[in-house]
């Protein structure tokens, strides 16, 4: 007959065998020293960042809903239209004005034909399902969702023909999804697309 060793068993209400609870080694301390410092490090990131780091944009926040969205788009369109291109407006709004750009399945209307160095406020929103506004080549990515007007304060930095590329899955013809931004140079002349920009 074997006996067989009786397994240990733990409760919560038991103490844990071990040396636990004697003081921590300093290695240890240390260690959790760095790591509450960085936590603290990264909690005022988050404040700073958003005053200095020019990463996190301050733009407005409306609800509002499709259907007065793509009305607000059309009357917009309708006002400063001065082409097409493929069938899409191409839009030139005065510099400081407000601009509209709508996303849907599976397009970006209108066309926008911005200055360079003018300031405008571009109010982004969905009129369907959500889109991603990425704009290439330069790394500037947005979120567009329907029913919420989001509109940044922007001022485009360097003339040239620029794409606007969902990077949000919507749909069977996500991939398709390209819009158009041209950036004139400060004199209103449209340049091939600029160095500076890639
Ligand atoms: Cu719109 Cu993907």
């Amino acid at each position: 007959m074997s006996s067989a060793p009786t397994p240990e068993t733990h409760t919560g209400l038991d103490s844990p065998a071990g040396v636990w609870w004697k003081p921590a080694h300093r290695a240890e301390k240390l260690w959790v020293g760095i790591a509450f410092g960085w936590c603290m490090v990264l909690f005022a990131m988050m404040p700073l960042w958003h005053l200095k780091g020019g990463q996190n944009p301050s733009g407005i926040r409306r609800k509002t809903d499709p259907a007065a969205f793509m009305k607000r788009t059309q009357e917009f369109i309708a006002q400063y239209k001065v082409g097409t291109d493929r069938g899409i407006p191409v839009v030139e709004p005065p510099p400081g004005s407000d601009v509209y750009l709508a996303g849907l399945t599976f397009q970006w209307t209108p066309i926008l034909r911005l200055r360079q160095g003018a300031e405008y406020t571009l109010h982004l929103s969905s009129l369907d399902v959500n889109h991603g506004f990425s704009l290439f080549p330069v790394n500037v990515n947005f979120q567009i969702v329907p029913g919420y007007d989001y509109g940044l304060r922007v001022t485009p930095t360097a003339a040239g023909d620029f794409r606007i590329i969902c990077n949000e899955f919507c749909g069977i013809g996500h991939h398709t999804m390209v819009g158009r931004v041209i950036v004139t140079d400060s004199a209103g002349r449209e340049v091939a697309r600029s160095e500076e920009a890639r």
